[in-house]
């Protein structure tokens, strides 16, 4: 599964305990403790290498649409920016971030003590269905027990395993209480460098877009395959409109991806472009044809 092609530590992680550091051949840090499909935390290289190239390493790198936000959490626990912003429409996947970031320790706590049963996934389905949306610790943790415990990670899906837990892998198999706690600790002790918002990406790209320093890194839900896999707020003209505004920020570094819709094309023919793959395990397509695009400031590492 996508979120556990885990690298080996490149970086060093601050804080991270040497039973969490690899040491093989090196990819990247896995810091996120969501999963998420076509999730881009693999792009935690290339985005410090763009990091490194506009000298923004002292500045913030703004994620609008963050879902399991690896690449940003990747960069800010070792040192390549000093302060990250993890927007997201969702209201659960705020909540989680809201969670994880406020009580941190709490939220290991629940981790620890959580029986992984499909009775106790009934119930934390339930509690993700009908929490009340500011009670972050209870749907924060229902979303991201979901996410761990799901096939694939998708958040309406059936749980691994089955209800029957008749499958080869069983409701635990990507439930590693101590690897999950140990993320938690990490961004927990990061907290007070990330800010957690759940607005519109749009508006989170025209606030940072007016400020020095600052890399925005815009990953909106994609033209296909988009379906069930997270909360699609797009239509077509939400992505026209995207490119409106993206395409009005000649000033700003910014870089977006998608899949390589041939509207992308259209939307952005004057942009820099670059196609690139990535491993993608929840259409079971192994690797996906993506798009990369650039604003006119940026310097491309
Ligand atoms: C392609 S996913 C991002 C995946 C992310 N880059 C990662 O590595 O995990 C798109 C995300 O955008 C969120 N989203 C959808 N519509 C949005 C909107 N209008 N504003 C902000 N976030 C939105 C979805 O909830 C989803 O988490």
């Amino acid at each position: 599964m996508l979120d556990d092609h885990e690298g080996p530590i490149q970086d060093y992680v601050q804080g991270m305990s040497a039973a969490n550091m690899r040491t093989r051949d090196v990819k990247r840090p896995i810091v996120s403790p969501l999963r998420y499909p076509g999730g881009k935390s693999s792009l935690y290289s290339r985005l410090r290498a763009i990091v490194r190239a506009n000298n923004l390493t002292t500045g913030t790198y703004v994620e609008p649409y963050a879902g399991g936000a690896g690449a940003a959490l990747g960069l800010l626990a070792t040192g390549q920016v000093r302060r990250i912003v993890i927007n997201d429409l969702d209201p659960a996947i705020f909540a989680f971030w809201t969670a994880v970031v406020k009580f941190p320790a709490e939220f290991s706590e629940l981790i620890n003590r959580v029986d992984l049963t499909v009775d106790e996934w009934v119930k934390q389905k339930s509690v993700y269905a009908e929490a009340p949306r500011d009670d972050y610790l209870r749907l924060g943790f229902a979303t991201f027990f979901l996410n761990r415990t799901n096939r694939s990670g998708v958040l309406n899906g059936g749980p691994i395993g089955g209800m029957d837990q008749t499958g080869n892998y069983k409701i635990d198999a990507r439930f590693n209480r101590s690897t999950l706690v140990e993320r938690i600790r990490i961004v927990g002790l990061h907290a007070n460098r990330i800010t957690v918002s759940n607005l519109d990406g749009m508006s989170v790209i025209k606030r940072y877009s007016k400020r020095a320093n600052t890399l925005i890194y815009a990953d909106p839900p994609y033209f296909e395959k988009a379906g069930s896999l997270y909360m699609n707020s797009f239509k077509a003209g939400d992505h026209a409109a995207l490119a409106d505004c993206l395409n009005g920020l000649r000033e700003s570094n910014w870089l977006l991806t998608y899949d390589n819709a041939p509207e992308v094309e259209t939307l952005y023919a004057n942009r820099r472009r670059e196609v690139f793959s990535l491993g993608y395990s929840a259409h079971r397509v192994v690797k996906a044809k993506e798009i990369m695009v650039f604003s006119d400031k940026l310097e491309i590492a």
